[in-house]
């Protein structure tokens, strides 16, 4: 089947989602709450493309034949810089104090929006940090509700690991996992190092 992308006919394959289409010819599409691993269900709609005239989140939409595929427009561009504003006003951002500093996925994204941090700057104090699973942290306020967690632990124990409950992730299941740590887009999951001695 064919789709277009940009104005470019691209060959496609079944069972390719939007983006997966998008990066196999270089395309750029900037994306948060993604992971390759689970099934994405469109959360952030960081993603957000034109596809037959509609907003759409590319990571949760499977290619057809026949579709027609903007990636980037001024529109498009106001979309995912609104998205981005919108979760910076619920974000903590200490970044020089966090530990995902210049690894975190929203930082990298608020760059490339052109976004000041130092407009964004929320600093509170840090009381609000509970253990999530053992070994590891868990800090509501730097939380994007992503699902990343919750989708990659559900999935890999088969069972209900880690919910959202209330605004926030909750544990439901004992498990020790640091692995979480590395799949959390930002700073929201640290690991616990009193508990580690
Ligand atoms: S804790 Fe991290 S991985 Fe989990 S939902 Fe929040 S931002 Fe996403
Ligand atoms: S990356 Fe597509 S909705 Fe988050």
């Amino acid at each position: 089947m064919k789709i277009t992308i940009n104005g470019s006919p691209v060959e496609v394959s079944e069972n390719k989602t939007v983006l997966e289409v998008a990066r196999d010819i270089g395309v750029f599409i900037p994306t948060l709450c993604n992971l390759p691993e689970i099934e994405n269900r469109g959360y952030c709609r960081l993603c957000t493309v034109e596809i037959n005239g509609k907003f759409l989140p590319a990571c949760s939409i499977q290619a057809e034949d026949g579709m027609v595929v903007t990636t980037d427009s001024e529109e498009i561009q106001n979309i995912r810089k609104a998205i981005l504003e919108m979760i910076f006003k619920e974000h903590f951002t200490n970044c020089p104090e966090c530990v995902k500093c210049d690894t975190c996925e929203l930082q990298k994204c608020a760059t490339k929006f052109n976004l000041k941090l130092t407009d964004v700057y929320s600093l509170q104090p840090s009381e609000e940090i509970t253990e999530i699973v053992h070994g590891v942290n868990y800090d509501y306020r730097k939380c994007v509700l992503c699902m990343r967690c919750i989708n990659f632990l559900n999935k890999k124990y088969e069972k209900k690991i880690l919910e959202f409950r209330d605004g926030a992730i909750r544990n439901c299941s004992e498990c020790f996992d640091t692995e979480i740590v590395n799949i959390c887009p930002t700073g929201a999951l640290f690991l616990n190092l009193t508990e580690e001695k």
